[in-house]
């Protein structure tokens, strides 16, 4: 019983880290695909405009794509510093990892600025994703869960991606050609212009297991093994004990025995009630027969020996 009990509780405990695992990474995965849609959807703005310009000084350490002074202003001379898609990814994630625990970049096999170097997984995910034409590509990478989407290249896109001659055009060809030389262009709409690669921690699955557990689950477990408990020591158990124990008593001849099956209805469902039934006509003829040896011998007449 102990040992059934054993076995019983650890292959629900296995069963219940599998869909404590497979719930996680769904999780995971639905969250990484927001953030996902969120950005494209962010640069798909940004490329729609060209990039976007800011005022004023400038000094993050991602860097701008290039300056527009625009003296015309009587009062004071501004500076605009344009931000192209890749770049403002990059501002966007630096913000989110620092408040919400996660980030994200975008990455290319074709890259212009070092930074966006695919690492051993995002090249596997980019591999994988162009080649078999994948919507994403997710695993666990250590303490973090890591997601990619393909980037596809959109019309916006074009002006700074696409063919040298005909799509990209001045000043924007001379700013890219002077700061990256003749990387990344001649792609078309449609092509995998690289992925946008999302992290997030994930928790332990020991945390979210013993984070789940509560009194509740502790009251109901033990409900549930007291009940298997009382279920197979009394409705199994103890009836099967009393038949043997019949049975014992029946072999050394002694047959008035009370089964108790007065309580027992014929038509029962319940298969050791059966039996005990099943037992009981069993004993009634041999007390039949016993009753008949007893008559036969009263009379004096002798029985054939048995071999
Ligand atoms: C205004 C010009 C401009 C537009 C429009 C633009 N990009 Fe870029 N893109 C760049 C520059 C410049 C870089 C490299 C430097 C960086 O990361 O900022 C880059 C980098 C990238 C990278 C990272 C790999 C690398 O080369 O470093 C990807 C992927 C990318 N762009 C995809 C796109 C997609 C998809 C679109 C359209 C939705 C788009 N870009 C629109 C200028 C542009």
């Amino acid at each position: 019983m102990l040992c059934l009990l054993f076995i019983l509780v650890t292959l629900s405990m296995i069963s219940y880290t599998l869909v404590i695992q497979k719930t996680q990474r769904e999780f995971l995965r639905r969250q990484a695909k927001s953030v996902s849609r969120q950005i494209v959807l962010t640069r798909q703005w940004i490329a729609s405009l060209g990039g976007v310009w800011s005022k004023d000084a400038y000094s993050r350490p991602h860097g701008f794509l290039t300056t527009y002074k625009n003296d015309s202003d009587t009062d004071q001379a501004s500076e605009f510093y344009l931000h192209n898609p890749a770049l403002a990814t990059r501002e966007i994630s630096s913000l989110a990892d620092l408040k919400y625990g996660y980030n994200f970049r975008v990455v290319s096999d074709l890259f212009r600025e070092p930074k966006n170097e695919p690492d051993g997984f995002e090249n596997d995910a980019l591999n994988k994703i162009r080649n078999q034409n994948l919507e994403y590509a997710d695993g666990f990478d250590g303490g973090l869960y890591r997601y990619a989407e393909p980037l596809y290249v959109k019309k916006g896109c074009m002006k700074c991606h696409g063919d040298l001659d005909e799509d990209v055009k001045e000043p924007m060809k001379s700013v890219l050609l002077n700061k990256y030389g003749t990387r990344a262009f001649g792609y078309k709409v449609g092509d995998v212009r690289g992925i946008i690669s999302i992290q997030i921690p994930r928790d332990s699955v020991l945390r979210i297991l013993t984070s789940v557990f509560t009194w509740w689950n502790f009251i109901i477990g033990a409900v549930s093994v007291f009940l298997f408990y009382f279920f197979t020591r009394f409705v199994i158990a103890k009836p099967l004990i009393r038949l043997t124990e019949a049975a014992t008593q029946l072999s050394k001849g002694e047959i008035d025995i009370d089964l108790g099956v007065e309580s027992i209805q014929e038509d029962t469902r319940n298969e050791i009630a059966q039996l005990t039934l099943a037992f009981e006509r069993l004993r009634k003829s041999f007390q039949i027969m016993y009753n008949k040896i007893s008559r036969i011998k009263e009379k004096g007449i002798t029985l054939p020996k048995l071999r």
